[in-house]
């Protein structure tokens, strides 16, 4: 995905006259608290009353700076009070604070992974776990009353990538099924802000309803086979390479495989004509995150986006799939998808795929074809033909053996992972494309390129037609399953 964070801004003007009122009352407060304690020493008592009466510090709010989200307002969240040691000693400083920065923990779900093992997946302030210790704990409390305590530990899966907030998967692993008779609780997770175990906070992570515990979700046969786990969608998103991609995608992984999109504000009108047909149908699921925006991440937050999928949907499927939506699965060989991934799954927990790059731009100059009419992936036909370069990959994973994942592939899984996969699998990148919303042929070749290398910017490109030899199927298969759609509506 592209990754150009636009941070939220707060007019710089407010900021420094916060400063300024934070600092100056302080200062004359404690310059006034100097000079009565000199004269008030034995009237202990009063002091701390008088410093009291301070007023509020509070600074007219400018007006709204280019549609800042953030929850700002000038006016102070609690009134602090300042207040003086009981030693005089002139050389003794204090360390007055104000207010709170990152939160210590930041839920997005609270998941049952098995008979005896839960994930709660979030965010936590990154300084506090880069230089700190915050640790937890989780607790069962049944409806019963009676309560049974788990180890838990804790996953960073961001590989360092974090910004304000760091994403945290917090495993808590039973002895026994704590809910076996069925009688409903909760899991409650500690947060802890230190090594100190006095200090910290209680989440209540998940609660089951009586009797709602069902053993058999939890080993399979799964309820799909194949499970999209996407990451965040942000951007001028469009809608017709959207069409393409859903349709390819519900045709590939075929009827028992199911959608799961993250709409960070990408999921713009097009993007939904698009969409909307698959989610009527019961094959694609698309989740608002757009509150998300609060809390400063890694690009949309999409390392814990995948995270919560791989956990809410970890027994949903036998194999679940992280990609892109520029980017198109493709079995080279006549391969079958079922063969392929029995191969690959019996001694691997995970596999690697690696990209055929397209270029988004070359077409060739063929007067016999409208593309205006065309898909893109009928019509942009140029592979980077460049071999030992180093490219991202794209991976699945059999996610009841994962304990927390990445995006571009999972260091938490117990079994094994499979990178040489390229002769059996592989994805079709048409970089960018999803943000291009007119014509996308922009560069012709002759004819000639057909059977040639094209050299361009440094890069040698050949024609590769596999994705064009399915177009006819799958536009056959959109039509046969959400019926006809009005091209123009997706623009
Ligand atoms: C409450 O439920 C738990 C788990 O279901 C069970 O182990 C425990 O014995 C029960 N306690 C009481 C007092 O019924
Ligand atoms: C999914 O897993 C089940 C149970 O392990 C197996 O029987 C089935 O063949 C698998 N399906 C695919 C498509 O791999
Ligand atoms: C799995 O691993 C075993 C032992 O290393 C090996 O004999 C077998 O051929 C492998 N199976 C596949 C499908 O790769
Ligand atoms: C495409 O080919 C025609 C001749 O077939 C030629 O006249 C035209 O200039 C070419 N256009 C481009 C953009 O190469
Ligand atoms: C938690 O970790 C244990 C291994 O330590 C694993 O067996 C279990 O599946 C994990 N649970 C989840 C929900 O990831
Ligand atoms: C998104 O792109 C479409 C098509 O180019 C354009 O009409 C629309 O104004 C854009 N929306 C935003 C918010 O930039
Ligand atoms: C193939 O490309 C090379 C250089 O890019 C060019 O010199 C040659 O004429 C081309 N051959 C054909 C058949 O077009």
């Amino acid at each position: 995905m592209r990754k150009d964070g636009s941070p939220v801004t707060v007019s710089g003007n407010a900021v420094g006259k916060v400063f300024l009122c934070f600092e100056t009352k302080p200062l004359v407060a404690t310059l006034l608290a100097l000079a009565l304690v000199m004269f008030i020493w034995n009237l202990q008592p009063y002091y701390e009353n008088i410093l009291s009466t301070t007023t509020r510090c509070s600074v007219p709010t400018s007006s709204a700076s280019g549609g800042s989200s953030l929850p700002f307002t000038a006016t102070p969240l609690a009134e602090q009070k300042l207040v003086t040691p009981k030693s005089i000693d002139p050389n003794k400083r204090t360390f007055q604070s104000y207010g709170n920065a990152a939160a210590l923990f930041v839920q997005m779900g609270g998941y049952r992974g098995g008979p005896r093992t839960f994930a709660v997946v979030g965010l936590a302030s990154k300084p506090l776990h880069v230089f700190g210790h915050p640790w937890y704990k989780c607790e069962w409390i049944s409806n019963n009353g009676s309560s049974t305590k788990a180890k838990a530990y804790k996953m960073l899966p961001d590989w360092g990538y974090g910004r304000v907030y760091t994403v945290v998967v917090v495993n808590c692993t039973f002895s026994v099924n704590p809910n076996e008779e069925n009688r409903g609780g909760k899991l409650v997770l500690y947060a802890y802000y230190g090594e100190s175990p006095k200090k910290y906070e209680k989440i209540t992570s998940l609660e089951e309803a009586p009797g709602s515990y069902d053993e058999s979700k939890y080993r399979p046969p799964y309820e799909y086979e194949y499970l999209y786990c996407g990451s965040s969608l942000y951007g001028n998103l469009s809608g017709a390479r959207m069409r393409e991609w859903m349709a390819y995608h519900a045709w590939f992984f075929g009827p028992r495989s199911h959608f799961v999109f993250h709409d960070a504000g990408g999921v713009t009108p097009g993007m939904w004509a698009a969409l909307e047909p698959w989610v009527r149908a019961g094959r694609a699921t698309v989740q608002d995150i757009r509150g998300q925006a609060e809390f400063d991440g890694y690009y949309y937050n999409q390392f814990l986006v995948v995270n919560d999928c791989l956990h809410r949907y970890r027994h949903a499927a036998n194999w679940t799939f992280y990609f892109d939506v520029d980017e198109y699965i493709y079995l080279p060989d006549g391969n079958t998808l079922e063969s392929v991934l029995n191969e690959f799954g019996t001694n691997n927990t995970q596999f690697t795929i690696e990209q055929n790059a397209m270029s988004n731009v070359l077409c060739l100059n063929d007067s016999t074809q409208d593309y205006s009419r065309q898909w893109g992936l009928e019509k942009l036909l140029f592979r980077d033909s460049r071999t030992k370069i180093r490219r991202d990959r794209k991976y699945a994973i059999q996610a009841k053996n994962a304990y927390a994942t990445g995006v571009h592939m999972s260091e938490n899984v117990i079994g094994g992972t499979l990178h040489k996969t390229e002769t059996k699998i592989r994805y079709y990148h048409y970089h960018n494309s999803i943000t291009h919303h007119a014509e996308l042929c922009r560069q012709f070749l002759p004819m000639s390129a057909k059977n040639n290398i094209t050299w361009l910017h440094d890069t040698p490109y050949v024609y590769d037609d596999n994705m064009k030899k399915l177009a006819a199927t799958i536009k056959q298969f959109e039509l046969n399953t959400i019926g006809s759609v009005q091209y123009n509506v997706y623009s």
